[in-house]
This record gives structure tokens, sequence and C-alpha cells, in this order.
């Protein structure tokens, strides 16, 4: 794992999303795993800006989305299809028919996360995740005890995810109790990961998955487990960090970071 850290949340998520956009520069056929949240909205601002301002191109690349919750159509605007059709997929030239999420309507929601592998695997796996992490140290939806090996399914949200996205519904007690999710497992089958992690909240969090032992009660703390996972964070959510200044030596002295610094 590589522990990045930037001096504020806009220049965390730019580094991101050049990052994203030089990946998808080398590979238009790119298999990019996206995620929503506040986080990722400043991410997706940047990567519409470079598609209309330098062509950057969507048109070949094939995208899977961390998470949905159950019972929310795509045209609710809580929904993340929605929220991925409003703040990317409908600001460039992605086909639409290459932009999955698992679908929280679904009949049969155990099919669905079986048939959401398989669309994965079809594709050749995900060459990079981009991921956020929740207060209570969850990517995507895998809440406290998800099985480091897991792999999409349904999952029930905890207190701390359902607080975290009350004030999207209007009260906690609006906030769907569950959704679908990608597992740790999927997550750790990628070929690269990329978490990005903003501000003060995120501080505690943030040195328990980096640098506290991998448990399930934090599913990102698995990272550490993955060969090739950077962390983004700016020096809000690094402030608990205990190895900062070797991290902050890293970026100084990495050669992949040269184009970045
Ligand atoms: C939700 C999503 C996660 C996301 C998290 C953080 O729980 N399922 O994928 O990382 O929110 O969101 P925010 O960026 O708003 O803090």
């Amino acid at each position: 794992m590589e522990a990045i850290i930037r001096p504020d949340k806009d220049s965390a998520a730019l580094l991101v999303a050049r990052l994203i956009a030089r990946e998808l520069r080398a590979n238009p056929a790119l298999v990019l795993g996206l995620a929503t949240g506040r986080t990722m909205e400043e991410v997706y601002r940047i990567l519409v800006r470079m598609h209309r301002e330098e062509g950057l191109d969507f048109s070949l690349c094939r995208t899977f989305n961390l998470d949905e919750y159950v019972g929310l159509a795509p045209e609710d605007a809580r929904s993340y299809r929605y929220y991925m059709n409003h703040h990317l997929f409908g600001q460039v030239n992605i086909d639409q028919r290459n932009a999955h999420l698992p679908d929280g309507m679904a009949k049969d929601l155990n099919a669905e996360c079986r048939a959401y592998e398989q669309k994965i695997k079809r594709c050749g796996g995900i060459d990079l995740q981009l991921l956020g992490i929740g207060e209570g140290g969850h990517i995507g939806f895998n809440e406290p005890l998800s099985a480091l090996r897991s792999h999409t399914r349904v999952k029930a949200l905890s207190p701390v995810t359902i607080g975290q996205n009350a004030v999207f519904f209007g009260g906690a007690e609006k906030v769907p109790h569950r959704a679908l999710t990608m597992g740790v497992g999927t997550i750790l089958e990628c070929n690269r990961c990329l978490l990005l992690a903003t501000g003060p909240n995120k501080a505690g969090v943030i040195a328990k998955a980096v640098e506290g032992p991998i448990t399930s009660m934090i599913s990102a703390s698995a990272l550490q487990l993955h060969p090739h996972c950077t962390v983004v964070v700016d020096e809000a959510a690094a402030s608990k960090l205990q190895a900062a200044e070797y991290y902050r030596w890293i970026f100084k002295n990495e050669p992949e970071w040269e184009e970045f610094r």
C-alpha cells in the first residue's frame, strides 16, 4: 500500500482524477470500478472537464459501480444510478450499456449479485477500482464483519452508515436498510485500488485502515493485502497517520509520482 498526502481536498481529488485519466488514455477500453459519495463529486467534476476540454474519451470504457441501495429505482434521485448519471455518465461520452451498477430493484437480489460478478468476469476483471471510505471504515457497503473473501451480495447497513447517509433521505428512518455491494474479495481481485479520503471526519478511520491491524471490523484495512493499492488523502484526513513523514518522502522520491508533484 502507498499513502499519498496532498495539501487539501481539491489537490487530492485532482491527483485521483489525473491517475484515472492516465489509465484511460493508456487503455481506452479500461474496466473502471467506480464509487459514489460526496468525496467523489470533485473527481467526477474534473473528469467531465477533462472530457470537454481535453477530449478524454470514455466511448470504449466499461464501468462497474461498487454498490446500490435495495429498493431504489434509477430515476430516484437518491439512488446511486441517478448519482452516476448526474455526476458522470450523463456528461461524458460513455456508452450507457457499458456503465454497470447492481440493480437494487431486481426481483431476485441474490441472482442479481451473482450476475454482477459474472459481468465483471466477462469483461476480464476490473483494471482500476476507485474507492471512498465510510466513517465506520467500510469500502462499498462492506459493513463491520464483512468477510474479507466476500463477493457481491446483499448487506444490511449499519446504524453508523445509515446515520452518515440520513441527510440525503430526510432522516435516518427513511434510509434503506439494505444494499447490494461488491464484496471485499471482489475489490481485492481488481488490478489496482485507488482510495480517496478527505476531511477531518475521515482521519481516525484512515489511520485504522492504513496503519492498523487487518480486521473485518474495518473492511478498508483489507486493502493492506492488495498488491497495488494507493490511498490518497488530504492533510486533514492524514492528521492521525503515524508515519506521515515517510509517506511524504515516498511521494517526493518515487518515479511514478514525478508528473504529479
Ligand atoms: C457510502 C458509499 C461508500 C462511500 C461512503 C463515503 O457509504 N457506499 O462507497 O465511500 O459513502 O461517502 P462520503 O464520500 O460521502 O463520505
